[in-house]
């Protein structure tokens, strides 16, 4: 059977996650779910960004390869296919070292501490000193992670907008300053913006590991449906002769996201009229989540540890390869070679 990646020209697109341990169904819906749905349209390059991890936890690196394992597996898990797209670790392909250093050279400072989230991150994570080089350029590695590949496009959340914005400046600073006879050498790749339904954590607010509010890919069915008893309903309705709001209540959007039109008809009915009390409709959104979450934790269950090493490794090596391939056009760009320098 022919190899599709080598009889159709897919455009490439490159996304990545950082290691922050298992991943919860936010992370699934609002990514994950996206990139298996581009892996048969897309020349695709997934990868785990470990060394982003050490930008704010270079303090204490321990947590980091066992949570970039947990990550493949949640990748693996998804349906993101070896066979179809390149899954890698950032560590592993040694041009994410290498790029990164040139691409400093041209990024001027006020770009860096003009990123919204910057001055943020380091208010927030007040009990980490990230007043450090690796921090600030932290968007001139996530750039270069992005040009490596020379991408297309880049699927992101909305919260990462603004960094493939400013990797579209690098790039065309880069171009300004070196160019190739026949061609650009870091194109600038466009964000393919992924649809994140709103998915609320156990407290109702955003669904986010800092909150500890969140249901795990790999909770099992009777921690899923624990979770959904003690969370937060319409506040309207204190007894169950109380009329509610599914729109009003965070186990409605959890229903609109994962429950059949059928049972969300039903849920509008019953809690409108009072017909229904919310275990019952909990309940029936635990129905929805488990029938999602089932084939990816039988999906996840499938691979063993040195499985994930060896598709991690096999994929590591053809990003290097193509990674490689851009490093030489940028080498030869920069005039960074010494053949034919002397000429
Ligand atoms: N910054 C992204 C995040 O925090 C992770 C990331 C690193 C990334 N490099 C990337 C995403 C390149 C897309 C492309 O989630
Ligand atoms: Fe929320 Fe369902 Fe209770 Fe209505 S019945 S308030 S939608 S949990």
């Amino acid at each position: 059977m022919p190899d599709q990646a080598t009889t159709t020209f897919r455009p490439r697109v490159l996304s990545g996650m950082r290691p922050t341990g298992k991943l919860h169904l936010g992370n699934y819906m609002g990514a994950l779910a996206n990139w298996v749905k581009l892996q048969d349209n897309y020349e695709c390059y997934f990868f785990i960004a470990d060394l982003h991890a050490l930008t704010t936890d270079y303090a204490d690196t321990s947590a980091i390869a066992p949570n970039t394992l947990e990550v493949a597996l949640d990748f693996l898990g998804a349906g993101l296919d070896p066979e179809k797209s390149t899954i890698f670790v950032q560590s592993q392909v040694k041009q994410h070292y290498e790029l990164p250093l040139l691409l400093g050279m041209i990024t001027p400072l006020g770009w860096l501490e003009r990123v919204p989230s910057y001055k943020e991150m380091i208010e927030n994570l007040a009990h980490k000193d990230l007043t450090t080089y690796g921090f600030l350029g932290y968007p001139v590695l996530m750039a270069s992670d992005i040009l490596l590949y020379q991408p297309q496009f880049v699927p992101v959340g909305q919260d990462q907008q603004a960094h493939v914005e400013l990797t579209r400046e690098i790039a065309r600073r880069f171009n300004q300053f070196y160019k190739l006879a026949d061609r650009e050498v870091l194109p600038e790749p466009k964000v393919l913006l992924t649809p994140s339904p709103k998915l609320p954590g156990t407290d109702g607010r955003k669904m986010s590991k800092s909150y500890g509010n969140t249901i795990q890919i790999t909770d099992p069915e009777p921690v899923v449906r624990q979770k959904l008893k003690t969370m937060v309903t319409d506040p309207a309705r204190v007894r169950r002769t109380d009329k509610g709001d599914p729109d009003k209540c965070p186990v409605g959007d959890l229903h609109k996201v994962f429950s059949t039109p059928e049972t969300l008809a039903k849920v509008y009915e019953g809690c409108r009229s009072a017909g229904i009390g919310c275990i019952e409709c909990k309940g029936w959104a635990a129905d929805g989540l488990v029938q999602v979450l089932n084939p990816i934790q039988e999906r996840r269950a499938s691979f063993t540890e040195p499985q994930v090493v060896e598709i991690l490794h096999a994929g590591s090596g053809r990003a290097r390869k193509r990674a490689e391939q851009t490093m030489q056009e940028v080498h030869t760009a920069m005039q960074l070679t010494l053949t034919g320098a002397a000429s």
